[in-house]
């Protein structure tokens, strides 16, 4: 399958906002500073939310829809976003996910690190007080991918 992965815009956000709905996911981007879309045949079928935190990255609101999953999208979605973050100076990248997405970001070049590590804006961010994102778990980007 060929898809596309560039920053979305404003009028893109609806679409990827519905794609984390189905999905049963938070879809705010309120503080995001960069949205990234991936698409195919000018579909909109996942994105990827970037938030700084006093210079720290907390990626958010990952997402590909159910049917374009296991395709290498939401790999291209989070290199891009790595890219973006390096370009743009983020002394650290971060993901708050669930524990079964831990081997997706282990293959990203992320490594998971104590939650109590946590830059302290990234740790104020609001992904980290949502109740039923409890059993997350704090991935930090290490550098490379496996
Ligand atoms: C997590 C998610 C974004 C992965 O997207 P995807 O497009 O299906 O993943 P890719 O096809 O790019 O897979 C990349 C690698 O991770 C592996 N992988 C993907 N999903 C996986 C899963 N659920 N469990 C284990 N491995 C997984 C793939 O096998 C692949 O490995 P490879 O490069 O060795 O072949 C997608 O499953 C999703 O939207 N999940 C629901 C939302 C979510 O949990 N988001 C994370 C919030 S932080």
């Amino acid at each position: 399958m060929d898809f596309l992965v560039e920053q979305a815009y404003a009028n893109d956000i609806p679409a990827i906002q519905e794609i984390l709905r189905a999905g049963n996911l938070s879809d705010n981007f309120s503080q995001c500073r960069f949205v990234l879309k991936a698409s195919s045949q000018d579909r909109i079928i996942g994105g990827i939310g970037i938030e700084f935190w006093d210079g720290f990255v907390s990626l958010r609101g990952l997402i590909v829809a159910k049917e374009f999953k296991r395709q290498g999208v939401g790999k291209a979605l989070v290199a891009e976003a790595v890219k973006l973050c390096q370009r743009t100076g983020a002394e650290g990248i971060y993901a708050y996910t669930m524990f079964w997405n831990q081997r997706f970001f282990y293959t990203r070049g992320f490594a998971r690190v104590p939650k109590e590590s946590a830059p302290a804006g990234v740790a104020a961010s609001a992904v980290f007080h949502f109740p039923h994102y409890r059993p997350c778990c704090l991935m930090e980007y290490q550098g490379g991918s496996r």
